[in-house]
């Protein structure tokens, strides 16, 4: 007999049979996430909340839940989720991290490469029926051989971005809160670089920090007058780290050549936002990790994260171990 309560914010892409036989369990049907006040309504009966990176999960949420035992987010960051709070209330809270470096890596280097070689203009060229003939400079990009990457946070994503440069033969310069261990710099062949001097030398900037106040508007006007005017910006990190008011005046001004971005301020991106009609910026929907593959070991991990809490065990992946048991 199921023991306990669970709500789960969204339909997952894995079966829940594991976690129905000790658990009740409420599955929001809907595409779009449960408005805050039916999760606040929610939060009153349960012992679990599975929820997304969509869900805000705020102190007067967590105050609410006087049964949650265990919160579990089906993603790597947790920067929607008052951890203090959990904290205070002794809640550990569980995410997803590993499982999706690779795939959020792979879908980096795809905006990258699109975005140096154009590709996105080039297919609006072609299904415009534009391409009359061979052109010696139609679309030109830029090379990647030679260039210099830039990597602003050294953790597990950006280091599988390093490892992916060295086919290119790149020079790799990354910021980071602490230098790195000669060891590992020497593996991934990158250098220090003081953030201001990563920009002003970079050809590529890639951002895989973590979203904080202290990363909150990183990239703004100074930062952008800093790169290169062929310098282009990836972000597939969190989109509050980039201004993009700053972002929009320094791609339509040719302060940056151009960017590709995963993530954007707030999300989704509002519909007059002014983002959305420039050549020289490509934009998807906060889909970095989304391989049928990556998305499954994300859910599974929520999964067991979220049974090991609602069992008292601790959790296999927890963001409060001090919580934790
Ligand atoms: C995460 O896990 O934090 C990503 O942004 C979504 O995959």
């Amino acid at each position: 007999m199921p023991q306990f309560q669970v709500f789960v914010t969204r339909r997952l892409p894995m079966a829940l049979d594991r976690l129905q036989e000790i658990a009740k369990v409420e599955v929001w049907p809907e595409r779009q996430p449960p408005p805050y006040e039916v999760l606040l309504e929610k939060v009153k009966a349960i012992d679990g909340l599975l929820c997304l990176l969509t869900d805000r999960i705020d102190r007067q949420l967590l105050e609410t839940g006087t049964a949650l035992k265990v919160i579990s987010q089906m993603a790597v960051g947790y920067d929607n989720i008052d951890i203090s709070a959990a904290s205070a209330r002794g809640i550990p809270v569980g995410h997803t991290p590993g499982v999706l470096t690779d795939a959020t890596a792979d879908f980096t280097w795809a905006l990258l490469m699109a975005a140096a070689r154009r590709i996105v203009e080039a297919d609006k060229f072609t299904r415009a029926l534009q391409w009359q003939t061979w052109e010696p400079d139609l679309l030109l990009g830029a090379d990647l051989v030679g260039a210099t990457l830039g990597i602003v946070g050294l953790g597990r994503i950006g280091q599988a971005v390093a490892r992916r440069a060295s086919g290119f033969n790149m020079r790799i310069l990354y910021a980071s809160r602490h230098q790195c261990d000669r060891q590992l710099e020497t593996s991934l062949g990158v250098e220090f670089a003081e953030f201001d001097r990563l920009l002003s030398e970079s050809d590529f900037v890639t951002i895989h920090t973590p979203f904080s106040a202290d990363t909150y508007h990183l990239f703004s006007d100074r930062q952008f007058e800093l790169m290169k005017p062929t310098a282009i910006l990836i972000n597939t990190s969190r989109g509050g780290i980039v201004d993009p008011d700053a972002l929009h005046r320094a791609l339509s001004s040719g302060q940056i050549a151009a960017a590709a971005i995963d993530v954007t301020e707030p999300e989704p991106i509002p519909t007059d936002s002014p983002l959305l009609g420039l050549d020289n910026l490509i934009i998807a929907p906060h889909i970095a990790s989304a391989s049928r593959q990556t998305r499954q070991k994300m859910a599974q991990m929520a999964i067991d994260n979220l049974i090991a809490g609602l069992q008292g065990d601790r959790l296999p992946h927890c963001v409060n171990p001090e919580v934790d048991r």
